[in-house]
Formats: structure tokens, C-alpha cells, sequence
């Protein structure tokens, strides 16, 4: 087997029922960013903040993960997601990177303390953590925030070692993240774009699939698993 490395984003779970962040019916049409996922949000109004997070985690409850995340986790490939809903891993994936975070883990603001976190809706908004108490915060990256630099340095890794590099599902506008598709050309990869729109990966791409993700996904398994 080839080596193959996959990037995902927003469009990966579309077909799932979770809006995108941009574009029609997108996330940041409806909400502005700087009102609720950045730490000076938190700060301000922690209620509001996890109140938009419940709301999230519970149109997550009721999704499922579509054919995309389920073939792409059949053929064991390493996802890179940006996606904090987890649906890779309830899709079977077991190597997933998240460099946003997960929507299912909280921290504390005061121990420091990760851990996962099920409730929905969430028994009491904000949530307190269950070791000290504290006031918790959802374990994603926020705007203004660094990305963990572990998460990221094992994309980079994987990103100079694969041979087919594959990014399903995203405009791609968030540094540094957008970065890796360019490491990886940079490196020898082939760079395999699945997006039915046109993104700044597509210039650099070697092949562009013009589809949605699991068409798109269906396509490169029987076309060009033998590249
Ligand atoms: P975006 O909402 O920016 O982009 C979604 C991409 O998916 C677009 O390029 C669409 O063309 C494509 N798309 C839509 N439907 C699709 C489908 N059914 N199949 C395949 N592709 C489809 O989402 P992301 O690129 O994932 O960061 O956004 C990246 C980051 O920006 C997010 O992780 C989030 C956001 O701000 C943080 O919150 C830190």
C-alpha cells in the first residue's frame, strides 16, 4: 500500500449534516467568529460561548458519518482533520491528527485538566470541571489561539514522508495548516485535491477530483490507487 496521507475539512462531513464554516448555509455567515470562538469571547461571556458549543455538540449527537469518512477509514489511511466533530474516529479511522481540537473534549481553565466530555446537552452551561471545579473551556482552537505545536509537527512529519498527499473538504484558509499540501509537493508528494469548488489548492494540485467528498473519495479509491 501506497503511502497516503489524508487532509480533511469541512466538506468531509457536509453530507453528515454539519454545516461548513464558509459559504452557503456556513457557520461564520450566521455567527461572527470574534464574538464566539476566540479567548477574548470566553473571557467576556463563558455562557454564551458554551451555549453555541452545546448547540453544536448536539446537532453532532444526531449525525452519522457518511460514506467519505467511512471508506476512508477502510483503507486505514492517517487523517489529519481539522474538523473537531470526531466522525472519523466513530467512522473506524484509528490514526486521526486533530490540530483544531475536538468537540468532545473540555479543559480546565484553572487545573489545566483534559479530558472527554459526553453530556448532551451538557448538564449545566458553563461546565465546571469534575477535579477541581473550575470553570472549563471546550478543547478546540480558537481564533488568535496557537495550534498545539505536537499535533502539528506530526502532520509536518507525515506530510514530508507520504507519497500522496489528499485533501478533502476545505477552502483551506487557516494557516498553518494550509501550509502542509505545500510540504508535502515540496517534498516529492503527489497532491490530490477533492473539492467541488476551486481553492488555492487546486493550483498546486497534480490532480484535481471536481466533486463532492464521497464521490470524490469513491473516484480516487478505483481510479488512482495505483499512481
Ligand atoms: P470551510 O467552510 O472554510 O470550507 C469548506 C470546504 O468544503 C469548501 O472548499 C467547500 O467547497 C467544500 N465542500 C462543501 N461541501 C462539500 C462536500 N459535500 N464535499 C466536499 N467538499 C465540500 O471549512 P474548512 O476549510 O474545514 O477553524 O475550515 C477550516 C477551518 O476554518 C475550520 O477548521 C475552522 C474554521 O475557522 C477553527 O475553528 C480553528
Amino acid at each position: 500500500m501506497m503511502s497516503l496521507v489524508v487532509l480533511t475539512g469541512a466538506g468531509v462531513s457536509a453530507k453528515s449534516g454539519i454545516p461548513t464554516f464558509r459559504g452557503e448555509g456556513g457557520l461564520w455567515r450566521n455567527f461572527k467568529p470574534e464574538e464566539l470562538a476566540t479567548p477574548g469571547a470566553f473571557r467576556r461571556n463563558p455562557k454564551l460561548v458554551w451555549e453555541w458549543y452545546d448547540w453544536r455538540r448536539q446537532l453532532i449527537s444526531k449525525t452519522q458519518p457518511n460514506k467519505a469518512h467511512k471508506l476512508l477509514a477502510q483503507i486505514n489511511a492517517v487523517i489529519i482533520t481539522q474538523n473537531v466533530d470526531g466522525l472519523h474516529q466513530r467512522a473506524g479511522t484509528e490514526k486521526v491528527i486533530e490540530p483544531h481540537g475536538n468537540i468532545w473534549r473540555v479543559r480546565c481553565t484553572s487545573c489545566g485538566k483534559e479530558y472527554e466530555n459526553y453530556d448532551v446537552p451538557l448538564r449545566e452551561v458553563p461546565p465546571k470541571c469534575k477535579f477541581c471545579n473550575g470553570l472549563l473551556r471546550p478543547a478546540v482552537v480558537w481564533f488568535g489561539e496557537s495550534l498545539p505545536l505536537d499535533a502539528l509537527e506530526e502532520a509536518e512529519r507525515l506530510a514530508m514522508s507520504c507519497k500522496v498527499f489528499l485533501v478533502v473538504g476545505t477552502l483551506e484558509i487557516v494557516y498553518p495548516a494550509r501550509l502542509l499540501p505545500f510540504v508535502a509537493k515540496q517534498h516529492g508528494a503527489k497532491v490530490v485535491e477533492i473539492n467541488p469548488e476551486s481553492t488555492p489548492i487546486s493550483e498546486i494540485a497534480d490532480i484535481v477530483i471536481r466533486e463532492k467528498a464521497i464521490v470524490g473519495v469513491e473516484k480516487f479509491l478505483q481510479e488512482m490507487l495505483n499512481l
